[in-house]
């Protein structure tokens, strides 16, 4: 099994809504997300248009969409991306596909783009999510308490890190 990531395109738009909005990865995103076909277009093309500040991209096993993945640059100073909207899509799911993609986006991001730091933050209730983000190499640095009213109550946001050094430690 191959798994590969590239930026997402616009004929990729209508993969990412129905991956976005399938009942078992739409309530483990974000709430204020974007999820609808006009909205992901116009991200699709700023991922194009500023490719340092922001990105979409497709997770692919052996050519096929599988997921998608994207960053957004937090601080252009100190060099730091904010990572978002993981999804592999449940046809996919049980290969550990996400660990893959993950250590091939921050390996993008640092090495390529030049980022010095990776950041995330996950629901409190996905620990699916949080077990993946363990393996991929991301450090857990805190919790945000009872910070956001999602699936009908207040739930904590776990925050996760990988700076460069962390990379070169491991090669
Ligand atoms: C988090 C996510 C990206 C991980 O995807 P993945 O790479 O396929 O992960 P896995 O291969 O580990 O499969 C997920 C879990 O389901 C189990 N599983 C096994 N076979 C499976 C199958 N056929 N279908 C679904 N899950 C399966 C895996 O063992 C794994 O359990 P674990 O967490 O105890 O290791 C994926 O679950 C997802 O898209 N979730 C919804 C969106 C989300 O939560 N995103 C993160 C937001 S911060």
């Amino acid at each position: 099994m191959s798994v590969t990531i590239r930026r997402a395109r616009p004929y990729d738009v209508d993969f990412l809504v129905e991956l976005v909005t399938h009942e078992d990865v739409e309530p483990f995103l974000a709430a204020i997300r974007a999820k609808g076909r006009d909205e992901i277009l116009e991200e699709v093309a700023r991922s194009d248009g500023d490719p340092e500040a922001f990105g979409i991209f497709l997770i692919e096993v052996d050519g096929e969409r599988a997921g998608t993945i994207r960053f957004e640059r937090a601080s252009k100073r100190s060099r730091i991306a904010d990572l978002g909207v993981l999804a592999v899509h449940p046809r996919f799911r049980g290969g550990k596909v996400s660990d893959t993609a993950a250590r091939l986006f921050q390996r993008h991001l640092i090495d390529d783009l030049g980022f010095h730091r990776a950041q995330l933050e996950i629901y409190g209730f996905n620990e699916r999510a949080m077990r993946h983000a363990e393996r991929a190499g991301f450090v857990r640095e805190g919790v945000r308490r009872k910070a956001y009213w999602r699936n009908d109550e207040w739930v904590d946001g776990v925050l996760y890190g990988l700076v460069a050094e962390d990379l070169d430690d491991e090669s």
